[in-house]
């Protein structure tokens, strides 16, 4: 059979998302086709015709976005801060959002002295995104990752193997629960920087059906106010900061004053600042060890 065009076939996709509820729907027609084809979406035009197998492959991805399985799970990608994150059932999806906290971490990075390597600690890192992401830009960093969910454990270490195989330097990761009150102490009072991104959502949110019956519930839900893995977190950051060491979380749009309540209380720590994403809502909540 001969070659037909790619784009009737994108717009169809388009309209088929579009009509499933798909928030961005001209976007992951565009990224699928791109994925199918091995091309990046920019560089589609290039394609203007498929063999009509190939058609049906896509309409057949399409389908099962349109049934709400998250665009990355599809794709088997997310990416954070210059690197892609394998993906896919058991582990959490990481979000474009979370570039603001990598980024602040690499900001945080320039402040470290430079007579020691720059320790950096990720609470809750599912995929490993912001810790590897780190030691992707920061060779001369020591990185570590904590995770206690078996399942969220074998993409951490997945994606860990992987940047090895890519050349960046390793990352250690520990199987651990960051509530626990003997949480790495053998780190303490060494680490610059700890980022977490935790699970933050208040139970009985509402939530998009990609996240609700795609991501993992233990990757989302804080308890009744979203603070239950927060609360217990921050005296464990006080522990293992050094004195001048900084810290920022991740929090739901809910939760900004919570967070800084949790930091204020503890008593360790100066600076505490909230920080807006660029459409002004609180993002992340930024503090000192004293
Ligand atoms: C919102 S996801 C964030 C993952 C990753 N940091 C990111 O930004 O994509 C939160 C992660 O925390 C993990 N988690 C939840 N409770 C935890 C706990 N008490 N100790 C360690 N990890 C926990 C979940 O399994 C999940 O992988």
């Amino acid at each position: 059979m001969s070659r037909i065009p790619l784009r009737p076939v994108i717009v169809e996709a388009v309209e088929r998302l579009s009509a499933a509820g798909v928030g961005s729907p001209r976007a992951d027609a565009e990224l699928l086709a791109a994925h199918l084809l091995g091309v990046e979406r920019g560089r589609l035009v290039l394609v203007p015709m498929v063999e009509p197998e190939v058609a049906d492959r896509y309409r057949a991805l399409v389908q099962q976005r349109a049934r709400r399985i998250p665009l990355q799970h599809l794709t088997g990608v997310a990416a954070m801060g210059g690197i892609d994150l394998a993906v896919g059932p058991g582990v959490f999806v990481p979000r474009p959002e979370t570039e603001l906290l990598f980024a602040w971490a690499l900001a945080q990075l320039e402040t470290v002295r430079h007579d020691h390597a720059p320790v950096v600690v990720d609470l809750c890192a599912g995929s490993g995104a912001l810790a590897l992401a780190v030691a992707q830009a920061r060779p001369d960093a020591l990185v570590h990752a904590v995770e206690v969910d078996p399942a969220a454990l074998q993409w951490t270490r997945r994606n860990a193997e992987a940047r090895i195989a890519a050349g960046d330097t390793p990352i250690t990761v520990h199987a651990a629960d960051v509530t626990a009150p003997d949480l790495l102490t053998e780190l303490d009072g060494t680490v610059d920087v700890v980022l977490s991104n935790p699970p933050y959502i208040p139970v009985g949110a509402l939530l998009e059906p990609e996240v609700a019956e795609h991501d993992p519930h233990p990757a989302l839900f804080g308890g009744p106010d979203g603070l239950d893995v927060i609360r217990p977190m921050v005296p464990a950051i006080a522990r293992l900061l050094r004195s001048g060491g900084a810290t920022a979380i991740e929090h739901d749009d809910s939760n900004a004053a919570g967070v800084v309540e949790a930091f204020t209380a503890d008593g360790r720590f100066i600076e505490i600042v909230e920080h807006p994403d660029l459409a002004g809502r609180p993002r992340f909540v930024a503090a000192t060890r004293r």
